[in-house]
């Protein structure tokens, strides 16, 4: 297992690139299961998850190809005309459960899917519960066997109103992939309102879904008897550039993050302007720089336009390395604090109470041999290093992969010492 090796202390300055978001990719390359045309998508990112998601389509039958127009806008070409298989087994499934989100789709275009049950993960149970409720709304019969979601819909789902028990990602994703194909209309009430829904809205919409309410948390489909091919190009990874967004601001450097978008980063902006940082929109994305000593800001996670989880570990370093103390809440998941010990192992002065972690303000971390336990807890040791005294070591680094295209080359572009070490 390949490990990563930084020196800290040095101030980051430059320009990066924000790659396609992962977790718009992900459902982007699925929603292509709707339709017997080819589906092109361009800005995908370069990810092990995208690379497992591959693996699946392509076996079930899906047609996997770059344009040969060389790899200049890292596109996709997926053609799901002949699918030979509605099984996606455990093997596959449990490496990425976001390819539970398969569902849906195969339910719609098929009538049947059979899709291991995707397991926890080290943030939390994670069950699947409101996707399968609310299949079984659309008319899918489902039943759980030997670890496997077993669903069919031998008539095709019927439209129809449902109430998300909660705001969850991918169950809305998988009940929009499936209700753009029932009969009738269907309204999600209480759906996730991420920029990746609205990704994934703008791509089912060009290949000639009618869904309204975009942005909104209540979602009306009107389905269609089938879906034509269309291009669309991945929008850019808020998560990726929050991250690089906090590397400038711990580093007291000064990065331009080129493609990303203000909208999609609108709260932890504001809880990065509280903390003292510098937040710029630039003709080509955002420019982040920080120059005095950070200030303590309290947070709370919740779904968008809330704070994003996704982004708490990394904005933990920022408290770490503030004057004064920050309340941190993480209410998404319920294990979400996996980077405290490891951070706590670099002279971070951290203190948890369920889920709240408090965070005392230090002057210096100082760098130490890590161990990456989830993706974003891997991206927050990346953090710490950068801003520690002396080296840091990061093992298990698959985690990173998972998530970051290319992260050490991008870091070493803005002037980080920092090594991929190949075990
Ligand atoms: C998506 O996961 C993202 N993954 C996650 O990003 C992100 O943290 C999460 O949304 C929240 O924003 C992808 O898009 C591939 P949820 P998802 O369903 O869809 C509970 C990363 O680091 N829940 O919104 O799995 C669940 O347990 C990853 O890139 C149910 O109870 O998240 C959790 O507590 C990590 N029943 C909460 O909802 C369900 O049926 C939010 O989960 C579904 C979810």
């Amino acid at each position: 297992m390949d490990s990563i090796r930084i020196r800290g202390g040095r101030p980051l300055h430059g320009d990066v690139e924000i790659s396609g978001a992962k977790n718009a990719a992900l459902p982007l390359m699925i929603a292509a299961l709707l339709t017997s045309e080819p589906v092109t998508l361009s800005r995908v990112p370069k990810l092990a998850d995208i690379a497992t998601l591959t693996k699946l389509l392509s076996e079930l039958g899906v047609d996997i190809a770059a344009p040969d127009n060389g790899d200049a806008d890292h596109s996709l070409i997926l053609r799901a005309g002949n699918v030979t298989s509605t099984v996606a087994p455990y093997e596959l499934v449990r490496r990425m459960r976001a390819s539970v989100l398969v569902l849906g789709p195969l339910l719609a275009r098929f009538g049947e899917a059979t899709v291991s049950l995707p397991g926890g993960c080290a943030i939390g149970t994670r069950p699947v519960d409101i996707h399968l409720a609310g299949l079984e709304r659309l008319g899918a019969q489902i039943s759980l066997e030997d670890g496997y979601i077993h669903a069919s819909a031998p008539d095709g789902l019927k439209g129809a109103e449902y109430h998300l028990a909660a705001p969850s990602v991918g169950a809305t994703e998988n009940l929009l992939m499936a209700a753009v194909l029932a009969e009738g209309e269907t309204v999600l009430h209480n759906a996730a309102r991420e920029p990746e829904i609205t990704d994934l809205i703008h791509c089912l919409s060009a290949m000639g879904a009618v869904i309204d309410g975009t942005d909104s948390d209540c979602l009306r489909i009107t389905g269609q008897t089938k879906l034509h091919g269309t291009g669309h190009r991945i929008m850019a990874d808020r998560i990726e550039a929050g991250t690089y967004a906090i590397a400038a601001a711990v580093t007291g450097g000064a990065v331009e993050l080129l493609g990303a978008r203000a909208p999609h980063l609108e709260t932890p902006i504001e809880c990065w302007r509280q903390a003292g940082i510098t937040v710029e929109e630039t003709a080509r994305g955002l420019r982040v720089s920080s120059a005095g000593r950070i200030q303590s800001v309290n947070l709370t996670t919740h779904p968008y336009p809330g704070f994003p989880t996704d982004l708490q570990a990394q904005t933990m370093v920022l408290m770490a390395l503030a004057e004064g103390s920050a309340l941190i809440s993480e209410t998404v998941f319920e294990n979400r604090f996996m980077h405290v010990p490891e951070l706590s192992r670099m002279g971070a002065d951290i203190e948890l109470h369920g889920g709240n972690a408090l965070v005392r303000g230090v002057k210096a971390l100082r760098g130490a041999p890590v161990m990456a336990t989830d993706l974003r807890a891997s991206s927050c040791l990346v953090l710490a290093g950068l801003a520690a005294e002396g080296e840091t070591i990061i093992s298990r680094v698959y985690h990173l992969d998972r998530g970051y295209e290319r992260i050490e080359d991008k870091l070493a572009a803005l002037g980080a010492d920092i090594a991929r070490v190949e075990s």
